[in-house]
């Protein structure tokens, strides 16, 4: 009797006809999902290997071209209206690319996406706004609140792919979104929406069409505690762009990170703030972030670079007593082993211990610093706390000014070069702040440092030298 079934993983895509606790190609637990076959079947790659053979046998073989003779229009862009977007993009919208814009609930995505709608229709583009989510009601609510350009956006709210292919073909919209792309659903599966095959049927079906009459659609997807989009990897192959708003509701500022861009970089961030209006772009962000930066002991603002552009940030650290057997470590805005990696080093190099401390470390506005130049930043952060001596530099005035700095850490206590050392130095000098802290070989105006410990000294004075003491 032929199998009816099979087993689908929901993080690669991987089909077995076994179900087992853990894939048995990527590794991941308890993904495995039961699916029909024929669902499965319906995406196996056209033509199977016997029809190619006979195929080969009756066409001539195609002759390979060299790249520089392959015609290429240049990639016409939609501007979206939204500045930041448009960066992360590439430059705007690609018209027939499928976009997947991933985020925890209630960050933001259906006000960006409405946002982008908006800007395109007042553009005189045709928009498709699809809700599986919420009802036309629910989604006019919010658009009141983003003005008249939002208004003008035709919603449908639906969640049967037929239906929403169908409008889709007849209005051949410029742009579309679908809210969410695991609400929609295929009438002739049998799974529930947001499964493995539903999600990867719905996106392959949407894609068809869209590909065929330029439209270019914008896939919300939700994301999982741990932050991986919901449903299967393979969407993420399938798109050309994968988006992530990231950030925390309860906090103004949020991020927005490309994770794969075929028409651009993928180093590029931009950030915006939630107001009452919708989504606003913060421009200056470093401007901000160095006004209310505190000169209080525990903190440092850190010259980052997000993708192409620099960005000052303030690194907060909390070094308290700990009631605990194991000290919690506890981080927002850099990675945990980041951190260990730098109390160890403060340890052994620093003379700054917290081995028995809990130690907190926090950047600022909920902005994500994910590079190796924040290193220093942690340190001095957690060493100016465990001291309860401030980092402000004086060499601007008496009144001083939040101190500044970047670097990687070496194993063995040095400092190492980052990159673009020049922008962040400049910028830095932009906001006012001087003296700032930086590794070897960064620029003449830098007070260069080629160890934590001369960096130490430099950002604490005479405190740096007083070694082992425990945080009280
Ligand atoms: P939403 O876009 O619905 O989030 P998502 O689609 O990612 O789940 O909205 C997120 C939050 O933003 C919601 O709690 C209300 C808030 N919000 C504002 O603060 N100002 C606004 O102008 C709008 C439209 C929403
Ligand atoms: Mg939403």
């Amino acid at each position: 009797m032929p199998r009816t079934t099979t087993h689908v993983c929901s993080q690669c895509g991987c089909q077995s006809a076994q179900w087992h606790g853990q894939c048995p190609d990527c590794g991941e637990w308890n993904t495995l999902v039961e699916e029909p076959v024929a669902a499965v079947r319906a995406h196996a790659r056209p033509g199977s290997r016997r029809k190619g053979a006979d195929d080969r046998a009756r066409r001539p073989a195609p002759v390979p071209v060299a790249l520089r003779e392959v015609g290429a229009a240049p990639v016409a862009r939609m501007s979206t209206g939204i500045g930041e977007l448009d960066r992360v993009l590439g430059g705007g919208l690609v018209p027939g690319s499928l976009v997947l814009l991933g985020g925890s609930p209630g960050i933001g995505k259906s006000t960006l996406t409405n946002m982008v709608l908006g800007h395109l229709q007042g553009a005189g583009h045709g928009t498709l706004y699809v809700s599986g989510e919420e009802s036309a009601q629910q989604v006019r609510l919010r658009a009141e609140r983003l003005g008249p350009t939002a208004l003008a956006v035709p919603v449908l709210a639906e969640t049967d792919l037929d239906a929403v292919l169908d409008t889709l073909g007849e209005q051949a919209p410029q742009a579309c979104v679908i809210d969410s792309v695991q609400t929609l659903r295929a009438a002739d599966m049998s799974s529930a929406p947001g499964s493995v095959a539903q999600v990867r049927e719905v996106a392959a079906r949407i894609m068809e069409v869209a590909k065929a009459q330029g439209t270019a659609v914008i896939l919300v997807g939700h994301v999982t505690k741990d932050g991986a989009l919901a449903g299967p990897r393979v969407l993420e192959h399938l798109v050309d762009c994968v988006l992530r708003f990231e950030g925390e509701r309860e906090r103004p500022y949020r991020e927005l990170r490309a994770l794969k861009n075929r028409f651009g970089s993928t180093n590029e961030a931009g950030l915006f703030e939630m107001r009452q209006g919708g989504l606003v772009e913060v421009l200056d962000a470093s401007a901000r972030f160095v006004a209310e930066a505190t000169r209080a002991p525990g903190s440092v603002v850190l010259a980052a670079m997000e993708g192409s552009r620099p960005l000052l940030v303030e690194v907060q650290a909390l070094v308290a007593p700990s009631e605990l057997e194991q000290p919690r470590r506890v981080v927002s805005g850099i990675d945990r082993n980041r951190l260990a990696l730098v109390l160890a080093i403060l340890g052994r190099h620093g003379g700054v211990s917290t081995g028995g401390a809990d130690v907190f470390v926090n950047v600022v506005g909920g902005v994500r610093v994910d590079e190796p130049g924040c290193d220093l930043a942690v340190a001095l952060a957690v060493a100016s706390a465990s001291r309860g001596v401030a980092t402000t530099s004086f060499a601007a005035g008496a009144a001083g000014v939040p101190r500044a700095c970047f670097g990687e850490l070496g194993l063995t206590g040095e400092l190492r070069w980052v990159g673009h050392p020049e922008r962040r130095l400049q910028e830095a000098a932009r906001h006012g702040l001087a003296d700032v802290i930086a590794p070897p070989g960064s620029d003449g105006r830098a007070c260069e440092a080629a160890t934590l410990r001369e960096a130490l000294a430099l950002a604490l004075g005479a405190s740096a030298r007083r070694t082992g003491r425990r945080a009280a």
